[in-house]
């Protein structure tokens, strides 16, 4: 059984209750929610619901109508930076992104929204007066990430949050790898924006993710389609939540993450991250001084999260997770990781790195097991 250790691309394993609820779904309901009067599609209903009232109960969301089931954290962005930029408008983000939130600016940027890049310093930190400095009259939106998935650096979002509220300018979060890790409470930190993915921290199934949209933010559909609602209408509407969820509901995954959202909200974030961060801890003090192994990031627990990244001098980063896979059978991921400027500021572009994340179900053991194959495919 390989030793799973890469759940900053994608949980693993999820709690059994995640597999039972999507298959009840499928098995028991079968039924698309607002697509009928008869039970199964009612009952497909209230699913639907309760699970915007879990995700609002976790992340302290005042309206969970204003919560929109999307496919991914990258849907979710999209949809985010899509539904509120126009010409002219001008976004402040940073140097430590994933593509996700970076790849959809760049497109907005061609169609004339302005862009500032602030740097962050060589631990992944941004600090919060260079984002106050690159605020111009335009400055529409700050977008970042809360976690970086290449170091786990985290960023002061609280500090941020309050330079976008002074401004009066949005503040888009990208919670990828924090949510389920770190309590977020988008109410009182002051979130507009806060994109999800469902199938990370929150251990939902791929394919799912959510947009949490505050009072008072207009936003523009992604997707025009059938909503089960207005259906007079030849127009998109732009209610929430229906306006935003054109298309059939991937309500299996739906129900998964809400069993996966239940599980967080049972363990609690705090200590759910807590655990991701003493392996990270356990993990850096194995490998720290190893000659010929350098370790991204900050040793700081307070500003980093459960992510360890690393880089063999004389051996390549694919080769060294080849290595870890092939011999020890042990599954991390190596590259880039979708976050070409991120290693820049880091100073491990273009090699890349090896990178270990280890779970809830991440063990002391699975740990010292993969301190010590680095160990041997150094040897
Ligand atoms: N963003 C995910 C990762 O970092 C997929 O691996």
């Amino acid at each position: 059984m390989s030793l799973y250790l890469d759940n900053a691309a994608t949980s693993y394993p999820k709690p059994e209750s995640v597999y039972q609820a999507v298959l009840h779904t499928m098995r028991e309901i079968g039924a698309s929610p607002g697509r009928g009067g008869y039970g199964r599609s009612l009952e497909a209903g209230r699913l639907l619901f309760q699970t915007r009232e879990v995700a609002a109960a976790l992340f302290s969301v005042p309206d969970s109508s204003r919560i929109i089931f999307t496919h991914s954290a990258t849907e979710s962005l999209n949809t985010a930076l899509r539904g509120t930029l126009s010409d002219g408008d001008h976004v402040i983000t940073t140097s430590m992104e994933h593509n996700s939130l970076i790849r959809p600016l760049q497109a907005l940027r061609e169609r004339g929204v302005g862009l500032t890049f602030v740097t962050a310093a060589s631990d992944g930190r941004v600090d919060p007066d260079d984002i106050r400095r690159a605020l111009t009259p335009k400055t529409r939106m700050i977008a970042c990430a809360h976690v970086s998935n290449v170091s786990g650096t985290i960023q002061p979002i609280e500090l941020i949050a309050k330079i976008a509220r002074q401004a009066e300018v949005l503040f888009l979060l990208d919670a990828a790898q924090s949510a389920g890790s770190i309590p977020i409470d988008v109410a009182s930190i002051g979130i507009d924006l806060l994109a999800v993915p469902g199938h990370k921290g929150l251990y939902g199934p791929q394919g799912t993710g959510l947009l949490a949209v505050a009072p008072g933010v207009a936003l523009r559909p992604l997707l025009a389609g059938g909503t089960g609602s207005n259906s007079t209408s030849e127009e998109q509407p732009d209610s929430f939540p229906d306006g935003f969820e054109a298309g059939t509901h991937n309500l299996p995954g739906i129900a998964g993450l809400k069993a996966g959202m239940e599980f967080v909200l049972e363990q609690g974030a705090t200590i759910i991250g807590g655990h991701e961060r003493n392996l990270v801890k356990i993990a850096r003090d194995a490998l720290e001084g190893l000659p010929g192994l350098t370790l991204y990031g900050s040793e700081d627990q307070s500003v980093c999260a459960g992510v360890l990244s690393c880089a063999a001098r004389g051996k390549d980063a694919a080769s060294l997770a080849f290595e870890l896979d092939q011999r020890f059978d042990i599954a991390v991921r190596a590259g880039l990781h979708c976050a070409p400027r991120a290693h820049q500021t880091l100073g491990s572009f273009p090699a890349g790195t090896v990178r270990m994340s280890p779970g809830w179900f991440s063990t002391r053991e699975d740990i010292a097991l993969f301190a010590r194959a680095v160990v041997e495919c150094l040897r």
